[in-house]
């Protein structure tokens, strides 16, 4: 059973073929990162118009590479929310028209749901049930109780800043561009040994984040309002530390909590390897995490989630809309 996934809910358009959910046969990419770096963030406008020159191309791409063509493929997944209105609509529009064209089951999947899909893809692993997600993205920091397929309960969620969010905010306030992650990590790694500590975040709620007062905080040592400012790699790798140790510290509480038997790091911000090794070694039971390249925005998970909601019997129609502000649980 091949799926076709597609995924357009931000600025990446990304179109790949995965067989019975699993084995990955084609993953491409087409990222907007130079078109919006000048802007020091995401254009929701241009972001559409750059799907909607770049979704041809990237799924035809996607069904050259995995060897096999229109007519190969048994249903096609897209992402439905969340994600901006106009960049959804430009793969669910497509998605709904090839359904339409070739008579495929359409399946509308939950970005955050397919992060976690991302965990299995290419893997001997199985999910093993309860487990515990932690998805961080650019957008969201949910930790997420996952009790079978399509059993999702929100735990815990950021307060005000997800996580990359967060990164890409102080990766401004420190001169660097975007997407911020990426740079604030590779600075962290070039840092000395210091006695910098910044603050972590106490909340009510045991399970939730908070990164505001911590960008906070980041500013006002950049702008030497607490004495002389630190040095920027120094910094760099003391707000790191705080947000890792922030989200390690609430999942593995949850895990314990709940007598996970797996845990599955998902999202953009899984792809940081200081965030991968604490949550690792930290952690009593497994810890599942996609490499890098799935863990940022991509279509193979979509067509990894995308199988098991087919699976389940849950097809969607061709009227079916986009949720923008869906969540996860
Ligand atoms: O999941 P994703 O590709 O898109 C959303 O669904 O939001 O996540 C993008 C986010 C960005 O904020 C980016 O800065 C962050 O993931 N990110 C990282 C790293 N690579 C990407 N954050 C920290 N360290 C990284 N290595
Ligand atoms: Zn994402």
């Amino acid at each position: 059973m091949l799926l076709l996934g597609i995924e357009t809910s931000c600025d990446e358009t990304a179109a790949a073929v995965v067989a019975d959910g699993r084995r990955l046969l084609s993953n491409v990419v087409a990222s907007q990162v130079e078109l919006h770096a000048r802007y020091g963030g995401v254009v929701p406008e241009l972001a559409s118009r750059q799907h909607v020159e770049a979704i041809v191309p990237v799924t035809e791409e996607a069904l050259s590479r995995a060897g096999c063509r229109l007519a190969d493929i048994t249903a096609v997944a897209v992402t439905t929310g969340p994600g901006l209105a106009g960049a959804l609509l430009v793969g669910a529009n497509f998605a709904k028209a090839l359904a339409y064209a070739r008579g495929l089951p359409l399946v509308a999947v939950n970005h955050l749901e397919a992060h976690i899909y991302a965990a299995w893809l290419d893997r001997e692993e199985s999910p093993a049930f309860p487990l515990l997600a932690l998805i961080v993205s650019g957008g969201h920091s949910d930790v997420v109780l996952m009790e079978g397929h399509g059993r999702y309960r929100r735990l815990g969620e950021t307060a005000d800043d997800a996580a990359g969010e967060a990164f890409d905010k102080v990766a401004r306030l420190l001169g660097l561009g975007f997407p911020g992650g990426p740079q604030v990590e590779r600075l962290a790694a070039t840092a000395g040994r210091s006695s910098l500590r910044l603050p972590r975040a106490r909340l009510d709620r045991p399970y939730d984040f908070s990164f505001s007062g911590l960008k906070t905080k980041v500013l006002r040592l950049v702008q030497g309002q607490e004495g002389p400012a630190p040095d920027r790699a120094e910094l760099a790798a003391a707000f790191q530390d705080s947000v890792v140790d922030s989200l390690v510290s609430r999942a593995l509480r949850a895990a314990g909590d709940y007598g996970v038997r797996q845990i599955v790091l998902a999202g953009g911000v899984a792809a940081n390897s200081a965030l991968r090794a604490a949550l690792s070694d930290k952690s009593p039971v497994p810890v599942l995490v996609p490499p890098p390249i799935l863990c940022t925005d991509n279509g193979a998970m979509v067509a990894a989630c995308g199988w098991h909601c087919l699976q389940a019997g849950d097809a969607a129609s061709l009227d079916v809309d986009v949720q923008p502000g869906l969540r996860i649980g």
